[in-house]
């Protein structure tokens, strides 16, 4: 038999993720390009692109070719791709077969267009995974059981929430309120209420050094700088949990809401299930203080945080490829493309 090359993706909002059979994962990366207008090249991807993010001269941008979880700018996502897989010298041949996983209830176009984007990097071959199956399996669910498990990926572009049983999505639901929402909700709340101007970088600081979802018991605060909004001039303010988390109840209200609906359509057996198993939390979201206690006081589920949820979606992809011939009925509700170069 020839040997084959499987190379895994997750194409991310905030980070990329490639891992190769065999190998693991390879790229952990921001999505995040930098290029010049002037000569209309990038002149960095992934964490040397972040570094420049707010800090560009006029003639070079700073962008993320995701959007939402799904691909914003297509030349520059093909661009970020292309460079981190020559970087690590990942061995691409006519042969190379690619595993990408992707949101729940993407549109044809937007599907086509992950396809695509990987056509034009070299894949030979292209299969689809959901994003929630991907971490189910990346944390070891075992979602080929007649049982269902509820899992909610909240990455930072968008929320997937789906009902996995038989290694299926059942139902599913995503939302574009997640970790970048946040971010946005605090950058609103200190220019109105502090009138201080603050970048993306100071609000995700925020977020994680004193933000939660329901008090925590220890107080927290932060110290940041921005522009006055009056004098123009840098000034620093102190920044509390009790205020973040203020700022926080509505965005964490639209996903508590969009989580009800999604058990609601759920088959009444399925809910017995996801009652007795709990709901399974992944995506840097989830590291959001607190979110678990929100989640499980407002469903009524018990809801634990995967193992590493950073990872998961890539190690399950990989997983998935590790034992592919096994494992492709987990891609069989997409067809998968055969890609003639
Ligand atoms: N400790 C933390 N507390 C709160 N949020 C966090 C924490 N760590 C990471 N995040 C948030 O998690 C998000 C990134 O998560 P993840 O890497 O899963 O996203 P992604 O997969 O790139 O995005 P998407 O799946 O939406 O396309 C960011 O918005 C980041 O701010
Ligand atoms: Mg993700």
């Amino acid at each position: 038999m020839v040997f084959k090359k499987i190379i895994c993706i997750d194409l991310g909002t905030d980070t990329t993720q490639i891992y190769l059979k065999g190998v693991g994962i390879v790229v952990n990366e921001p999505s995040i390009v930098a290029f010049n207008n002037r000569t209309n090249r990038v002149v960095a991807v992934g964490g040397e692109a972040k570094k420049m993010l707010a800090r560009t001269p006029a003639h070079v941008t700073a962008l993320r070719p995701l959007s939402h979880g799904v691909i914003a700018d297509f030349d520059m996502a093909r661009e970020m791709l292309q460079r981190f897989l020559e970087r690590e010298q990942i061995p691409w041949s006519w042969l190379t077969e690619t595993v990408v996983s992707v949101p729940t209830n993407l549109t044809e176009v937007e599907r086509k267009s992950v396809e695509d984007l990987l056509k034009e990097v070299g894949a030979h071959q292209v299969h689809l995974i959901e994003q929630p199956i991907a971490a189910a399996f990346g944390s070891r669910l075992e979602i080929n059981e007649p049982t269902a498990y509820l899992i909610i990926d909240m990455g930072a572009g968008a929320t997937d929430m789906a009902v996995i049983s038989l290694n299926g999505i059942v139902v599913s639901k995503r939302l574009k309120v997640a970790g970048d929402y946040f971010n946005n909700e605090i950058i609103k709340a200190v220019r109105d209420e502090l009138k201080l101007d603050i970048g993306q970088p100071t609000a995700e600081e925020i977020k994680m050094a004193v933000g939660s979802a329901v008090p925590m018991g220890e107080r927290l605060e932060i110290v940041v700088r921005g522009r006055d909004l009056s004098s123009g001039l840098p000034r620093e303010i102190s920044i509390k949990d009790t205020q973040v988390r203020f700022w926080l109840v509505r965005p964490l209200k639209l996903i508590i809401e969009v989580l009800k609906d999604l058990v609601e359509t759920a088959p009444a057996e399925l809910v017995g299930d996801i009652y007795k198993n709990g709901i399974y939390f992944c995506g840097g979201g989830s590291l959001l203080r607190g979110l678990d206690q929100l989640v499980q006081k407002e469903i009524g589920v018990p809801v634990k945080v995967v193992e590493e949820p950073l990872t998961c979606v890539a190690r399950g992809t990989g997983m998935v490829c590790e034992n592919f011939e096994k494992h492709r009925q987990l891609l069989h509700n997409f067809s998968s493309l055969n890609v003639t170069r």
